[in-house]
């Protein structure tokens, strides 16, 4: 391992001039941390999902913008950043943030990304706390079996995460029963990066396919649904993993609470409903072929859409580090 990877303790920082981010691609096999030095290196790293979940994305557009300060064509780099990935509002907003301070010079630039980055740790802490103490009002606070999709740890913010904060919260306070983790096909972020980060928490989970979520609620498997969000539309609509919409559709038959926990970051009031949200296609490959192993004929076709939405209906609770929104119960953002 590198002498820079035992420095690095976040998921993505700012060190040495350069940003420093896990190689997600590489876990759970190695823990390998990556420094990148510009904008199309953290391009195609956001891109291929070395870096990934809504908060994570943020703060890396946040220092990919002070990166680009230093590239030949500033607005073009802070473009390229932006479009790099479509659905978490997170990207985005961040770059627009840390650009509206690039005139006041690199410090003022590099302030507004670690203070990006303070705001997203401090935000997963309260969204642990905030997360259990509603996971308590809806299934009373005893121990909890609780069913998460994707993965939304540290991995996909800086420290700790948003729904798997919660987990780990549950976990902390002694009371996780278990984590019931969906795999997540196509690219197993359940199975290769909630797996990893709950066996290094120590905290109890199961891994199941994608398909026996509904079938395991309706047998009572699963006391509530934890899951993150990519974008929240301003009526509560919610995009997140592909295979999230399906989870609450079993949620609802099962009367299962169906919890999403995002931080006041990944909300978009300027997105009306979620049918507005543009659903990111990450093309065959990913579905035709499992690491780099083809599973399906040759020449077969796919569709591959990375996130659906959940409409607000059907979300018990939103939880953020600010407020609780009971979003099924009418409340509204
Ligand atoms: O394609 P990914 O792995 O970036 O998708 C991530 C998710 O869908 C997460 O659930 C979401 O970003 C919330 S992360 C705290």
């Amino acid at each position: 391992m590198c002498a820079y990877c035992d420095r690095v303790t976040r998921t993505i920082d700012w060190v040495d001039g350069a940003v420093a981010l896990i190689d997600q691609t590489r876990l759970p096999d190695e823990l390998i941390v990556l420094r990148v030095e510009d904008v199309p290196t953290l391009v195609d790293s956001i891109q291929r999902l070395a870096v990934r979940g809504a908060p994570a994305i943020g703060v890396a557009g946040a220092f990919g913008v002070v990166l680009a300060l230093s590239e030949a064509n500033f607005p073009a780099a802070v473009q390229e950043l932006r479009n790099a990935r479509p659905t978490a509002v997170n990207l985005a907003r961040m770059v627009d943030r840390v650009a509206a301070r690039a005139g006041e010079g690199f410090e003022a630039a590099l302030g507004e990304a670690l203070a990006i980055r303070d705001e997203e740790i401090a935000a997963s802490r309260l969204m642990g706390e905030r997360g259990a103490e509603v996971v308590d009002q809806l299934v009373g606070d005893g121990r909890v079996r609780a069913m998460t999709i994707c993965n939304t740890g540290g991995l996909a913010t800086v420290e700790r995460g948003t729904a798997l904060a919660v987990i780990q919260t549950l976990h902390e306070a002694g009371r996780l029963e278990e984590a019931l983790v969906l795999e997540t096909r196509p690219l197993l972020q359940g199975a290769r990066l909630t797996a990893w980060e709950l066996q290094r928490l120590g905290a109890p989970y199961r891994l199941v396919v994608d398909a026996a979520a509904p079938s395991l609620l309706a047998r009572g498997a699963a006391d509530v649904i934890l899951t993150g969000a990519d974008r929240v539309a301003a009526n509560g609509d919610t995009a997140n993993k592909i295979g999230t919409f399906g989870l609450a559709l079993g949620a609802r038959h099962a009367d299962v609470p169906f919890v999403v926990v995002a931080p006041e970051s990944t909300l978009d009031a300027a997105t009306p409903t979620g049918a507005e949200i543009e659903i990111e296609d990450r093309g065959a490959e990913e579905v035709v072929s499992l690491k780099g192993v083809a599973i399906a004929p040759e020449g077969t076709a796919a569709v591959n859409p990375a996130f659906d939405v959940t409409p607000c209906e059907l979300i018990t609770a939103l939880v953020t580090e600010r407020r609780v929104v009971r979003l099924s119960g009418g409340e509204r953002l």
